[in-house]
């Protein structure tokens, strides 16, 4: 197994450069990620009525995205990921159409279905205007054929470029055993419609071409990071060739839920970062049905088995997973998974539409496109995006070391969360629970502050003091996050221009009613305040 081939000599010297003035790890740390399909992001035309057929092409290309940058910056995000961008197959398969840019066949031609190279560049250009970082997907493990089902696949390899040959590529067999690296990083993923040929890069000529390729495309194209799919089923000594020929950071899917697993591509020198899967599965569990202990102790595990927690994407959705509202579409939960992303730990990597609350299960429903929101910038999720990013935003520019800080845990249960992130005076102390929008009213509170500080729950604008331990009182309803940061770090920044003390929710006589339902939950929950109302 390759587990063995790979070993502690072999990860000293395969250790990674940061390299000049490419974006390295420390830039990529401090950036927001918004996740773009491009065929589902946005028409040249800017049409927002157009039909799409989930299997096939909808229409999206670089020039729709470049005239809709303003809906990504409005929410606060300085860096986005885009799928691939070289050429694909043509044909429509049984398993449809290369709409998400997965099937390569032309590595050295642009995807003429999203535009032209001056498009390409043209967008580009305008992201490095407005700082916004460029991270583009890359298949390194395979191009592409349709096929009719038959195995094995004939594919005629001399229509790939620059693979142009069988010995480039690993023989036929289909991925079986998904904990055997051998087979699934030797055999071919997918086996319906689409034949995914498997690259051997393994093989010195194939990784010296991927190599020179990678470098190439990030000079040519001025790309600032990649996002590598698939990087768990190409073979481990690839990866940080690959890396460091790229010269910029790169995040590598590695799809599984083990820290171990996860971890030992950072430990040993592989990737600098990968997606968050670990993360991911216990977020979405406590929100259905687990509980946020699940999340606690996966984030201790993940700490102790990864060695740059804070090189991590943290996500909710992706274009692989069923959206998070189709699981559960309660607003007050979507609103405590993006909080979670947007504040924890790590890089974070919202997928279009998150913010728009779509609720499309497994591939491809869960790749809508984003003009059936009419690009809303109303939306709960997108106002609530654009309040934490600039919070997030906010903090860095005050302090470096924000993004250098492992978050601390204040308070976890099996409902709630809190975290501390950030050294004292641009801190952003979070509360998120999994209570739902039934959640009942109660207090709670939590600490992170010095005495007598005046604070800020941004999502509400709600001021209030820290008691004598430095601990803020949380008025908690209709079970909404909380993020509350120090009052005076606001000023000037836009975030809560208008402010008011908060407390109990008057009017309706809801706040006499609720003042005695907390008043009995203070009596069984723990660290609940005893009212000062
Ligand atoms: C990373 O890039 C930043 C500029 O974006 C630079 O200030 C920093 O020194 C670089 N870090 C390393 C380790 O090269
Ligand atoms: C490939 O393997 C999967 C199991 O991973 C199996 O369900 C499928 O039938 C196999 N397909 C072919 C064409 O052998
Ligand atoms: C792992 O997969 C490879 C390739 O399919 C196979 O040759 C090998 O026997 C498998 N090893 C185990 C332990 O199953
Ligand atoms: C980069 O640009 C050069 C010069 O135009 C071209 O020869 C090369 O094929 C390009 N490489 C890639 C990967 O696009
Ligand atoms: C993690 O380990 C790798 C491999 O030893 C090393 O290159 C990298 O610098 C380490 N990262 C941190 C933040 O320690
Ligand atoms: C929240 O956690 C509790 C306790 O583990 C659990 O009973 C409840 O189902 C969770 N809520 C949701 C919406 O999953
Ligand atoms: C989630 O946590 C509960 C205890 O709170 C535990 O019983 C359960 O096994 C955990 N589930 C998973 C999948 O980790
Ligand atoms: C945009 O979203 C807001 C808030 O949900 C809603 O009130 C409004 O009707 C939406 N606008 C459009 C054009 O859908
Ligand atoms: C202060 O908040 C912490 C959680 O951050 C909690 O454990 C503690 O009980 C609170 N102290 C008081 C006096 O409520
Ligand atoms: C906010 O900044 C202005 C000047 O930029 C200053 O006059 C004012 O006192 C500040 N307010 C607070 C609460 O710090
Ligand atoms: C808050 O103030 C900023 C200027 O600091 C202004 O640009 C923004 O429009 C204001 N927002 C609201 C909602 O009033």
């Amino acid at each position: 197994m390759r587990t063995s081939i790979i070993g502690a000599a072999v990860a000293t010297v395969l250790a990674f450069a940061d390299v000049g003035s490419a974006a390295n790890a420390t830039e990529w740390k401090s950036r927001s990620i918004y996740q773009v399909m491009i065929d589902r992001y946005a028409r040249t035309d800017g049409s927002t009525d157009a039909t799409c057929e989930m299997h096939e092409f909808c229409g999206g290309t670089w020039k729709g995205l470049l005239n809709n940058l303003d809906y990504i910056q409005g929410m606060g995000f300085t860096a986005i990921q885009i799928s691939p961008i070289v050429k694909n197959i043509d044909d429509d398969t049984s398993a449809g159409a290369a709409y998400h840019g997965y099937w390569p066949v032309d590595n050295y031609a642009l995807n003429e279905k999203f535009g032209t190279e001056q498009d390409f560049k043209d967008l580009v250009d305008e992201l490095h205007k407005r700082d916004i970082l460029l991270m583009v997907d890359v298949v390194v493990n395979h191009m592409a054929q349709a096929f009719d089902n038959v195995v094995p696949p004939k594919v005629d390899y001399s229509k790939f470029n620059p693979f142009n040959d069988e010995k480039y590529f690993h023989s036929y067999c289909n991925v079986t055993d998904w904990e055997n690296a051998t087979n699934y990083q030797d055999c071919w993923l997918y086996p319906y419609g689409i034949a995914l040929a498997d690259l051997a890069t393994e093989k010195t000529e194939v990784a010296d071409e991927m190599n020179k390729w990678v470098k190439e495309l990030v000079a040519n194209y001025s790309i600032d990071g990649l996002r590598i799919d698939a990087a768990k089923h190409v073979n481990d000594e690839f990866l940080p060739a690959f890396v460091e020929a790229s010269g910029v950071f790169a995040l590598g899917e590695v799809l599984t839920g083990k820290p171990d697993d996860m971890c030992r591509y950072q430990t040993l020198g592989l990737l600098p970062g990968m997606p968050n899967y670990l993360d991911f599965y216990k977020l979405n569990l406590a929100f259905n049905g687990g509980s946020m202990v699940n999340l606690t102790d996966i984030r201790n595990e993940g700490a102790s088995a990864c060695n740059d927690t804070l090189a991590l994407g943290s996500f909710i959705e992706n274009h692989d997973m069923p959206r998070f509202a189709s699981l559960n579409d309660d607003l007050a939960l979507a609103k405590n998974a993006m909080a979670y992303v947007l504040l924890n730990d790590g890089i974070p990597t919202v997928y279009q539409g998150q913010e728009q609350h779509f609720k499309g299960n497994g591939t491809p429903f869960n790749r809508e496109p984003l003009w059936d929101s009419k690009y809303n910038k109303s939306a709960p999720l997108y106002t609530l995006t654009s309040t934490l990013n600039k919070v997030r935003n906010n903090a860095i520019k005050r302090s470096s070391d924000y993004i250098s800080s492992p978050s601390k845990t204040l308070w976890a249960d099996v409902n709630h969360l809190c975290l501390s992130k950030g050294p004292y005076g641009s801190q952003v102390v979070f509360c998120i629970n999994n209570k739902s929008s039934k959640g009942d009213s109660y207090q709670v509170s939590v600490g992170g502050f010095q005495a007598n500080d005046k604070v800020v729950e941004v999502l509400t604008c709600k001021t209030s003091t820290a008691d004598a331990t430095g601990n803020v009182t949380m008025y908690m309803r209709r079970g909404e996050p909380k993020a509350y940061v120090l009052a005076s770090v606001l000023n000037g920044t836009g975030i809560c221009n208008t402010t008011v003390e908060d407390g109990l929710e008057q009017g309706n006589g809801a706040g006499a009613l609720g003042a005695t339902t907390s008043m009995l939950l203070a009596a069984v929950i723990g660290s609940v305040v005893v009212l000062l109302a």
